[in-house]
């Protein structure tokens, strides 16, 4: 496992830039390749980072893609994706990004409303083409996580409630132009605790015996993603559990004979191979406490500020004995702080800042407030 980074390539870059270590990548792949079933399909939530450079080393290893815009679907098939691979979420699809997906024949469009589901069968009638659809089913089941990123609870604006489940199903019957053929769920992210997991595999036989007995036989269930990543400890966890969260898929949701089981994993997939680099700017001492100030903002990283994430922050460039820090960047915003409190190795002017575990939702969540550029990124293959 590569946990050290190359500092001499890195003190002659331009900071701040996103560094992805693709062994750790290649290996976070295999390891889901190992411990997935022949009935299992993951498709990687281009959401998540849709740098193309990562895409190229996830499509080596198979995996379908979970979208929720055009731009996403255009990235995918950039990248060399097959369509026939990519589900296409969202609760606001618009008209053109329909058409793309029913343009390219992505394998399943997940519905999330009545409207929706109309206007895909007009927009497939138009192409005279047959959309496949699966209904995003809201389980009303909450995941041990932050506030803002929990999807399954009934006041989310996502998903069709599951008292109508029945209703659009038999909608979506008489529609000539999509054609029903699972059921999808999602129920947050950064899920650690396998319980919620199986409280969702609870969820989903319930509503397939409900199905079953109305002699409905769907093709394909999909769980969505979720798994959470180690966020204090990239080195000690450097690859999420997979064997425990596919087992526990295997152990507690009851599948029917040919049925696949989908699943969207993003964060899992790639935010420990993730760092985001940056230089410091200065040192300053306040009457009670001292600033790290760097140049890497939350343009570059928005979920410190926005969530109040936790990411590990370190000071590559010095050996000097720790002292307490907090770590801010450039923007003017007084949410635009890395971490309080932070203890680290003696901060000079220049060092190198690495903050830990940013290969999900960092790059794709960066902005250019400020009128700031966007990181550029390195893997650990160009800087060999
Ligand atoms: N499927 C659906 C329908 C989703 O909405 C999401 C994430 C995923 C799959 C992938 O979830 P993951 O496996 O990555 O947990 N920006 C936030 C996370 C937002 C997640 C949105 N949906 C963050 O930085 O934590």
């Amino acid at each position: 496992m590569i946990t050290s980074f190359p500092l001499s390539k890195f003190e002659q870059l331009k900071t701040p830039f996103y560094y992805y270590n693709t062994t750790l990548l290649r290996e976070t792949l295999q390891s889901i390749l190992s411990n997935i079933q022949g009935n299992y399909c993951v498709h990687y939530a281009i959401k998540a980072n849709a740098n193309p450079k990562i895409l190229k080393v996830i499509k080596e290893y198979g995996l379908g893609i979970d979208c929720v815009s055009g731009g996403e679907i255009e990235a995918a098939v950039n990248a060399g994706f097959d369509p026939q691979k990519i589900v296409f979420a969202g609760v606001g699809k618009s008209d053109w990004e329909i058409n793309l997906g029913l343009d390219y024949n992505i394998l399943c469009f997940n519905v999330e409303s009545i409207p929706e589901l109309e206007v895909i069968n007009e927009l497939a009638e138009k192409k005279n083409k047959i959309a496949n659809i699966a209904f995003r089913i809201n389980p009303n089941v909450g995941a041990h996580t932050h506030a803002n990123i929990t999807t399954g609870l009934a006041e989310n604006k996502f998903g069709i409630d599951m008292e109508d489940m029945d209703y659009v199903i038999e909608l979506a019957k008489k529609m000539n132009y999509v054609r029903f053929i699972g059921l999808h769920f999602h129920i947050g992210s950064q899920i650690l605790e396998m319980d919620d997991f199986i409280a969702l595999c609870n969820r989903v036989n319930e509503l397939q015996r409900k199905l079953f007995a109305k002699q409905i036989i769907i093709d394909h269930i999909n769980v969505g993603g979720g798994l959470g990543i180690d966020y204090k400890h990239p080195n000690r966890n450097p690859i999420p559990d997979f064997k425990q969260y596919f087992s526990t898929y295997q152990k507690h949701l009851k599948l029917q004979a040919n049925q696949t089981l989908h699943f969207e994993l993003g964060r899992a997939v790639v935010a420990q191979c993730g760092t985001l680099i940056s230089r410091t700017l200065y040192v300053k001492q306040g009457h009670h406490k001292q600033f790290a100030i760097l140049d890497a903002g939350m343009t570059d990283l928005i979920r410190p500020a926005l969530y109040q994430a936790y990411h590990k922050i370190e000071n590559i460039s010095s050996d000097e004995a720790k002292e307490r820090y907090d770590v801010v960047g450039p923007i003017c915003e007084s949410s635009d702080v890395f971490g309080k409190a932070v203890d680290l190795n003696k901060v000079h002017r220049g060092d190198l800042i690495a903050i830990r575990s940013t290969g999900a939702y960092g790059e794709t969540m960066a902005s250019q407030y400020n009128c700031r550029t966007l990181p550029p990124s390195y893997t650990s293959d160009e800087l060999l």
